[in-house]
């Protein structure tokens, strides 16, 4: 006979293994597993203490304890061992399982313990606990008893930052990469050179940025707009390089350098008028940096195929690889118009001399230089799609900024392949139709870069296990101030850290749209201004 005492139990046991969706703790990303482990609630002492069992885990420590004071206004006390039993306990498993894999177990009364696959999966693990927390200062945090099992879905989730088109001191950048860290993104894409500047400081080449890094103006308003005279005048330092790498592999995050070429040229052309071909040249002296966004087939801005030229390649590009510690290289590839080499009677020549037979083999030549001074420190290169019309190296990572199936075709050349097409992941686009901000064309709702899958049929698994990840890109055309960057950034973000992290099983809009509420609240905490109109228009959040 089924007793009241039995049914009860029979009802509890249900309860406590049905595992439930992220959507009752409102967690972004979504994580692979939630498991309600018990009926008891952990609450956090006044006094509290974190404990991490290796010296590689005191950040992760540190990181959470000062989120608690400072969100909360919560004092920890962190220590060092795994013996003594924390309230809240970092374990690295080092169990050779997915990297950036963890799990958070919740026990009343004992407390919480995050254990990673590896260091990484810890960061991760304190990342989700973080969203467990109130977002009300002075109020102490209370859990269920929950036992949460995570790991990414993309070992590579990426956003790029232009600092090109726009500046942006090296304080911000640590704003930018600390924001990235909350969504568990880890490459951080750095748009580093274009026509508009060259921003990053070379020892070997120090007029790059005394020369490049100086614009005059820019235009007011949407291309082509209105010019004005602004004078702009900004670079990073090889100290503040080094500050910021540091910063963001404490937060388990990579930073990828951008030198772009042989197009997006200008500011190489400003500094060194005789890298250009010898067309065009005449057509706007004295050669400056560009003063407006998007005219790459207007001015000449490619680099002339000359000895010169190469050793400057190689100097920048070793330099580069010394200073990042990033594994990848990024060196552009992308829009390099042709007609400049096509009417330059000198470059015309040296494809003859070299048997390049269109300007299409000529990029190649380039590329496959830059592919082989970066593969000669030990790193890979990536470039944009554009590299794969040539006979590009298999061991060059492909980033696919056209439609997704070119990424496809790249994957099936045997490449590596990011996703980070404009049609899904360029956040510079405007929301809609109807958002008055001035902004690239081409609306991108929320909805489609939440939606994005990696389209995958008809590749094969060698093919499949090439998919290295996804990236989204801001662009700073029309970007020029923190605020307006935030508010074109959030809350795609966190769109973008389920595309990267959460698996396609576990994604769901609705959850989605409903758990985006509280993550309005973490935004408010967090100080960030964000685009909340679609919420707003739905009547999923109130006005404000
Ligand atoms: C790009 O948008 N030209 C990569």
């Amino acid at each position: 006979m089924l007793n009241i005492k039995k049914l009860s139990l029979i009802i509890l046991l249900t309860l406590f293994i049905f595992p439930l969706s992220a959507e009752n703790y409102n967690i972004i990303p979504e994580p692979t597993k939630i498991t309600k482990v018990g009926e008891e609630v952990y609450q956090l002492p006044y006094e509290f203490s974190i404990s991490f069992s290796e010296k590689e885990l005191e950040f992760s420590a540190n990181y959470l304890s000062d989120y608690i004071y400072d969100n909360l206004g919560f004092k920890s006390e962190v220590i060092k061992g795994s013996k003594f039993r924390a309230d809240i306990n970092l374990i690295n498993l080092a169990n050779g399982s997915t990297p950036g894999g963890y799990r958070i177990n919740i026990d009343a009364p004992y407390g919480i313990t995050i254990e990673g696959n590896d260091d990484a999966g810890v960061f991760y693990g304190v990342q989700t606990l973080i969203q467990l927390l109130p977002v009300n200062a002075a109020v102490l945090p209370q859990f269920d008893e929950i036992l949460i099992e995570d790991e990414p879905a993309l070992q590579y989730r990426g956003l790029l930052l232009d600092v090109v088109r726009h500046f942006l001191p090296v304080s911000y950048i640590k704003k930018f990469i600390d924001y990235m860290a909350l969504h568990k993104l880890n490459y951080f894409h750095w748009h580093l050179t274009d026509d508009q500047a060259w921003r990053i400081e070379m020892k070997s080449h120090p007029e790059l940025t005394e020369i490049g890094s100086y614009r005059e103006g820019e235009i007011v308003g949407f291309f082509p707009g209105e010019y004005k005279e602004l004078p702009y005048k900004a670079y990073y330092t090889q100290d503040e390089i080094r500050e910021v790498v540091e910063y963001a592999a404490d937060r388990h995050i990579t930073v990828i350098p951008e030198l772009d070429i042989p197009g997006h040229c200008m500011a190489v052309l400003a500094t060194y008028p005789h890298f250009a071909t010898d067309y065009g040249i005449d057509s706007i002296p004295p050669r400056k940096t560009a003063q407006t966004w998007g005219i790459y087939n207007r001015q000449n801005n490619v680099l002339a195929p000359t000895p010169e030229v190469f050793a400057f390649l190689k100097d920048v590009f070793e330099e580069v690889c010394n200073l990042f510690p990033a594994q990848y290289v990024h060196f552009g590839g992308d829009e390099c118009a042709k007609k400049w080499w096509e009417q330059s009677p000198k470059t015309q020549q040296f494809m003859k001399e070299n048997s390049l037979a269109d300007e299409k083999a000529l990029q190649s030549y380039f590329v496959d230089y830059v592919q082989k001074v970066i593969s000669s420190q030990g790193k890979i290169a990536i470039g944009w799609d554009e590299i794969i019309e040539g006979n590009i190296s298999k061991e060059s990572v492909i980033m696919n900024w056209h439609r997704p199936s070119v990424g496809v075709e790249a994957l099936k050349s045997g490449h590596k392949v990011v996703f980070a097409s404009s049609q899904f992941f360029y956040f510079n686009r405007k929301e809609s139709r109807s958002q008055s901000e001035i902004g690239h064309r081409g609306p991108l709702s929320l909805e489609n870069v939440y939606n994005f899958e990696i389209p995958s049929e008809g590749l094969t698994q060698e093919e499949k296990n090439n998919i290295i990840g996804v990236q989204a890109c801001l662009w700073t055309e029309y970007l020029p101030t923190t605020w307006k960057l935030e508010y074109f950034l959030f809350p795609r973000i966190s769109a973008l850290s389920e595309v990267c992290w959460s698996k396609s099983e576990n994604k769901s809009w609705n959850n989605f749209k409903k758990k985006m509420v509280h993550q309005f609240d973490r935004y408010d905490l967090w100080g960030i201004r964000y685009n909340d109109a679609f919420f707003r228009l739905n009547d999923i959040v109130r006005s404000r």
